[in-house]
């Protein structure tokens, strides 16, 4: 039997959290790199909430996902055929938005990156932490929120990939950090294992506004929003004079068709003269690096605890992903398509792959 490239596709725009009713595993023949391309056998995938918006048709800054196309994703992966000058069989390559959710991405190289592993960290790291994913918080919180020590930082998803570092580079930054989560198990672990300085159970709270409060005594000087919706209603109402609102993602709304309510109380950024400024992290991308240096030096020193909800096995991806939405993940979510042990094919398997009948 040849190698398969298996490919998880979008069959049907899903409403509500996607399920294997709208992605669907479907196994197709190897493609071989042309001229300019790369072919990259994946090892992980990076579960992202954005990916919920490129399911649907609705306008966004990518294009929808196309139907019958696999999903599109970041990856990490190895090159195992190169037609490409940038890159050699062998290299190990962050792939961002531009991969999609299969066990081999062919890649004109555009949006994929070279990375040299350092081996004080594993390398799911270079699709987590040191991805996209971790430098958001870094340039949200420092160029964004621009924390000052004593200041009150309020953070939302505060266990999630993003908010567990946003509420930890604050904290190095001397803020005061109070994080929002959906479970008691997690306000005990960002507190216990994360440092935060308070955390409340949003799930729990009969009146979130006075939950605030009473967590932040002095006001919210930034809040940094992963979620949108009621959350940011209520942070809104704590807001001190001259406030940030770092406007990350929309997390509360991604599985919504209907119209989108609110902010109801959106008078108060004029009231209490705030500054709401969202971004998306490539727009730093230029000083990726820095943020990199930055980040694993706080890694190494222990200053920043990072923790990865990792699941095996490309085809429980839709399940995983459906986790972000349930609160089920605690750290970035990913999945590992395979172990960067296990040998790569060698280039007769994928000479022999590329000549099997199209689709099984
Ligand atoms: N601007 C950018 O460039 C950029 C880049 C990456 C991510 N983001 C955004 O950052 C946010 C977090 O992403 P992530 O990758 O770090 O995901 P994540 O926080 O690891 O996972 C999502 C978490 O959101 C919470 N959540 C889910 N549905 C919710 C709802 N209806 N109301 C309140 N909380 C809800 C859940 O935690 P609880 O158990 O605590 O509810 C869940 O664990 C997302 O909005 C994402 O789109 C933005």
């Amino acid at each position: 039997m040849p190698l398969l490239n298996r490919q998880l596709c979008l069959e049907s725009r899903p409403e509500g959290v996607p399920t294997e009713n709208n992605i669907r595993m479907r196994s197709s023949r190897l493609r071989r790199p042309s001229q300019g391309q790369v072919l990259l056998q994946n090892l992980y995938l990076s579960m992202d909430p954005a990916i919920r918006g490129w399911m649907s048709d609705k306008p966004s800054y990518m294009p929808p996902i196309a139907l019958g196309e696999p999903v599109r994703g970041s990856t990490l992966g190895r090159v195992v055929e190169s037609c490409h000058p940038d890159f050699q069989i062998g290299d190990i390559a962050v792939g961002l938005a531009a991969n999609a959710w299969e066990d081999f991405s062919l890649t004109d190289g555009e949006q994929l990156d070279r990375i040299q592993p350092d081996p004080r960290f594993p390398l799911s790291h270079y699709l987590s932490v040191f991805s996209a994913v971790g430098l958001t918080p870094y340039f949200g919180v420092l160029d964004i929120g621009k924390p000052k020590p004593g200041a009150t930082m309020l953070i939302s998803a505060a266990a999630g990939a993003v908010g567990s570092l946003a509420g930890q580079i604050a904290r190095i930054k001397g803020c005061r950090t109070v994080g929002l989560v959906g479970s008691d198990e997690k306000c005990s672990w960002i507190v216990e294992e994360l440092g935060y300085d308070r955390a409340i159970n949003y799930k729990r709270c009969e009146d979130l506004t006075s939950a605030i409060a009473e967590a932040c005594p002095d006001g919210v000087d930034i809040y940094f929003d992963n979620v949108g919706g009621e959350i940011l209603d209520a942070a809104l109402l704590n807001m001190n004079n001259f406030g940030r609102v770092v406007f990350c993602g929309a997390i509360a709304q991604y599985n919504t068709e209907d119209r989108v309510a609110g902010p109801y109380n959106y008078w108060q950024v004029l009231a209490r003269s705030l500054t709401v400024r969202g971004f998306l992290s490539p727009e730093f991308k230029d000083r990726f690096g820095e943020g990199i240096e930055q980040m694993s030096d706080w890694i190494a020193d222990g200053r920043l605890v990072f923790a990865e909800d990792i699941v095996d096995g490309l085809e429980n991806t839709v399940e995983a992903f459906s986790r972000l939405f349930t609160g089920a993940n605690k750290g970035k979510l990913l999945v590992k398509v395979r172990d960067a042990s296990e040998p790569a094919p060698t280039m007769d398997e994928i000479r022999t792959a590329a000549q099997a009948p199209e689709h099984f």
